[in-house]
């Protein structure tokens, strides 16, 4: 094979081309828009146009760009592999060492350096939405090896020139910064032994002033719930490129001679807007061998209405509310369980508490059942309060890299699992719960960061690897022996939301802030990684625990149900107008979850500070539900119109204002359009008790005219969203 070929892997308006031949490093010559059909000569032609013209002090031939990035040829940013034999072989030159295995969707590449004695094997998969996967996997075949990181990266074009990636903390999950794509390394590290609430999430560049719908946009996003990194580069070779891997601590990975390491999947969206790249990985996920089903259930989730007060009178009470407003999953949370009647002690002993239930579970699980839903469970399967019986019986099983325990966090440690005999222990303890009981769903919780993370059992080695792989395992054992279970990924709200966590688990947990005020954000850049049916969306008391805020149940509802519908909300608490409003959202969102559950997101740009239009158009574009939503008063600007996205541009639709229960108390003036008769648009709240009531004819308008010249929006109060259906006609 003498001279280069190459693997163009083509989907969805996406093209990878790569540069192969045997003895030669892989390089990579294009990621983004479709190139179309390319003859080996264009390739090569654009190969060679690619070329970099000499500089003068650089080395003396081009330097090139390949998979993974090496120094070896000059490249002096971050390296693909760092690490060392006792500081040598430290820079190796992989080369293709075998013809590379081709398929139209995916290509395998065997690479290898004889003189430092090491295997690099490379898979990289275009899936069918256009999201492009890299994965290696690096083998010893010297003396042990120490790998410091193993990162992949791939270039982006110099018109790339701005940078956003999400931020947040505990409450505030996935808050979106932007800043410019300048000289240095824009390198968020994530030591946290957990994906994090703060984590980049997806790291995008994008030319300037991208926005959901326009400008080209290339994104990465590292999937994996241990340590890792996403990061940007640009450097004095005038390239730029986007990369990630895991963390790895200080001999971390150790390889013997014919041991090896895996990456975890490093994922590549490119489109043509946020919600281009976000579409990708949608369709990843709901690409998954197991997607969940859109008629998923409405969940009640008991925490914010009874914390550990877990009495068995009160649940049921609860329940009983839950099942006749349409709640379809009661799942019970922390506290049932050990001697855990606060959060100082019991965790890690998954044995039903004597104390709190003297007969068991079993007549809240009845109860539940002969009411028509689903039981769920909550579990921390990774954690452990030092006064526990498991850890005072082990306490060698608890991660620490010293003597002394890491600093404790909400009084608790963590276990051990790469520990076979820890491991065991909580499967086995974990199983027999499912076994004995009617248990659909698990609330997989995991409340702390993975602090001086080493294992005892050998001599306190950093352990945050080994223990994330453990804790897949886990999962996915408990999956194999319970099929019938789902397991949301939670971690003191949203601090567990990647995609390799998503590969186990069925929900995520958004945020234990359910204030729809700040939910609206958090749930509009969750779903730049993760669609909308696998986001666990609430709606909560009136009052947020977490703001002290209070907003109207219209605004609470009107915001979740974009997601997996919840309630998490001491229902015997509330009154009967609430309750029957409430079961009108619901019944709402069970008639529509199939369009809610599966469309493409929308997410309008253009609104001014304040507003936001956010939807999901179905992939048929015949249905659509916007939301209109004000969060503040625009500063003296003009109103803006309700300008949509998605739709055909020659389908006639009807779009009609869709209010539930009760008119949003901030509606002081809807348009003209949007009235049945001026006279009877109701302004009471308390009139329109039933799901779907009143029936607004709205207006009939192409889709080119919703799209381009909009139409004027209500007239809200801050805090206010009304909800618009649009059906081609
Ligand atoms: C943190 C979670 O995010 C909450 O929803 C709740 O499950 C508590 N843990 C229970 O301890």
């Amino acid at each position: 094979m003498p001279d280069p070929s190459y693997v163009h892997l083509r989907e969805q308006g996406v093209s990878l081309l790569l540069q192969y031949r045997l003895g030669h490093p892989v390089r990579v010559v294009h990621w983004g828009a479709d190139l179309g059909d390319v003859e080996d000569a264009s390739a090569e032609a654009l190969a060679a146009a690619d070329l970099p013209a000499h500089r003068i002090n650089d080395v003396d031939h081009p330097v090139l760009l390949t998979l993974p990035v090496s120094g070896h040829d000059g490249y002096t940013g971050h390296p693909g592999l760092s690490g060392s034999r006792d500081g040598r072989d430290w820079s190796p030159n992989f080369v293709l060492h075998r013809p590379p295995t081709v398929a139209s969707d995916s290509c395998r590449l065997s690479l290898a350096d004889e003189e430092t004695q090491l295997r690099l094997d490379l898979t990289v998969t275009m899936y069918p939405g256009g999201l492009v996967g890299l994965r290696a996997t690096l083998t010893n075949d010297g003396p042990q090896y120490n790998v410091q990181d193993l990162v992949l990266a791939l270039p982006v074009p110099a018109r790339a020139d701005e940078l956003l990636d999400l931020a947040g903390r505990w409450g505030r999950e996935r808050v979106p910064q932007r800043r410019s794509f300048t000289v240095g390394t824009h390198l968020r590290e994530q030591r946290r032994g957990r994906t994090g609430a703060d984590a980049a999430t997806v790291l995008h560049a994008g030319t300037g002033g991208f926005g959901f719908a326009g400008g080209e946009v290339w994104a990465v996003h590292t999937a994996w719930s241990g340590n890792h990194v996403h990061y940007a580069e640009f450097n004095h070779t005038g390239y730029k490129l986007l990369g990630g891997g895991e963390l790895l601590l200080p001999g971390e990975i150790l390889l013997a001679e014919g041991e090896s390491y895996r990456t975890p999947e490093v994922f590549a969206s490119y489109g043509v807007g946020l919600d281009e790249v976000a579409a990708r990985f949608h369709a990843y996920q709901r690409g998954r061998d197991r997607p969940v089903d859109t008629h998923r259930p409405v969940t009640l989730n008991v925490w914010e209405a009874v914390y550990f007060d877990h009495d068995l009178t009160r649940l049921c009470a609860l329940a009983e509310r839950a099942a006749q407003v349409g709640v379809e999953r009661f799942v019970l949370d922390d506290g049932w369980f050990g001697s855990r009647r606060d959060d100082t002690s019991g965790l890690g002993d998954w044995v039903v508490s004597k104390e709190a239930w003297p007969n068991g579970l079993g007549p809240l699980v009845d109860k539940v059942a002969g009411l028509g839903m689903q039981f769920g469970l909550w579990f921390e399967p990774e954690m452990v309060n030092p006064d526990s019986d498991v850890a005072r019986a082990h306490p060698e099983r608890i991660l620490a890299a010293r003597d002394e325990w890491p600093a404790p966090a909400r009084h608790q440690q963590v276990l051990n699992l790469a520990v076979p005999e820890c491991f065991d222990h909580v499967l086995t303890q974990m199983s027999a719960v499912l076994s004995e009981y009617a248990i659909g769903y698990i609330k997989w919780d995991h409340n702390r960061d993975l602090v001086e993370a080493g294992d005892r059992t050998h001599g306190g080695r950093p352990a945050v690897h080994d223990q994330t792989l453990a804790v897949y395992r886990l999962m996915a054992e408990v999956k194999r022996r319970f099929p019938q279970v789902e397991i949301e990924s939670c971690s003191s709200g949203g601090g567990r939301v990647d995609l390799a966590v998503l590969r186990h688990t069925d929900r995520v947990w958004v945020s234990d802030n359910i204030d729809p005020h700040d939910r609206q954000e958090m749930l509009r850049w969750t779903s730049q990684l993760v669609p909308p049916e696998y986001q666990g969306s609430h709606i909560a008391s009136g009052r947020s625990h977490t703001t002290g805020r209070t907003h109207d149940l219209n605004f609470r509802a009107a915001t979740a149900v974009f997601g997996h519908l919840g309630v998490e909300w001491d229902l015997t608490a509330a009154d009967d107008t609430d309750l029957a409003e409430l079961g009108a959202w619901i019944a709402f969102y069970r008639a529509g979850r199939d369009l809610l559950l599966s469309g493409t997101t929308i997410r309008l740009d253009g609104c001014p500070d304040g507003v936001m239009v956010h939807g999901v158009v179905s992939p048929d574009r015949e249905r659509a539900l916007f939301a209109y939503v004000l969060l503040a008063n625009p500063l003296a600007s003009p109103t803006p119109r309700l300008v949509l996205r998605g739709l055909r541009p020659q389908a006639q639709y009807r779009l009609r204002p869709r209010l539930v229960g009760t008119v949003p108390s901030g509606l002081v003036a809807p348009p003209w359009w949007g009235k049945p008769e001026p006279a009877s648009f109701p302004d009471r709240p308390g009139d329109l008790a039933e799901a779907g009531v009143p029936s607004y004819p709205g207006v009939v308008l192409p889709g080119a005219a919703l799209m381009h010249a909009g139409v004027m929006p209500p007239r809200l109060h801050p805090d206010q969203a009304v909800i618009f259906e649009v059906t081609q006609t």
